[in-house]
């Protein structure tokens, strides 16, 4: 599947976001290497601490369904309304991918007419992983 394809479905997977508190919507699209797509949004809550990113939503899902080989995730974000922009990962979510995740794992962020990719060691270099264990 190509970087735009996946990008199309990360900002289809946007239009699901339930953030009422942030007014903030994300969404992700994980491609596994078998091919499988799993995509997620972000999640809030009125307690706020619950909230789960799109990025982690769409891995937790592809684990769930006993997919741990993943290619590359596409994410978009932005404030309700507004045009995707780049939206970059939050710590907790670059963890969560280093956890599954190669060093080249590629994340593609923008918008399917400007996608940036980066690879997860660029995204967090000087990772702890489970080898360090
Ligand atoms: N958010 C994501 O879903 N992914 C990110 O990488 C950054 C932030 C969500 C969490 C929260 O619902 C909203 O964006 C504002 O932080």
């Amino acid at each position: 599947m190509s970087d735009y394809e996946l990008m199309k479905l990360a900002e289809s997977a946007r239009e699901k976001s339930y953030s009422p508190y942030s007014g903030y919507s994300v969404g992700a699209a994980l491609l596994c290497r078998d091919g499988c797509v799993y995509t997620g949004c972000n999640i809030e809550c009125s307690t706020f601490s619950p909230t789960n990113c799109a990025e982690r939503t769409a891995i937790f899902k592809a684990v769930s369904e006993g997919k741990r080989d993943f290619e590359k995730i596409a994410v978009c974000g932005g404030r309700h309304n507004e045009q995707s922009r780049e939206c970059t990962p939050c710590g907790v979510c670059r963890q969560v991918m280093c956890e599954f995740c190669t060093p080249d794992f590629k994340i593609l962020l923008g918008t399917s007419d400007d996608i940036r990719t980066y690879t997860l060691a660029e995204l967090l270099p000087f990772s702890f992983s489970k080898e360090e264990l």
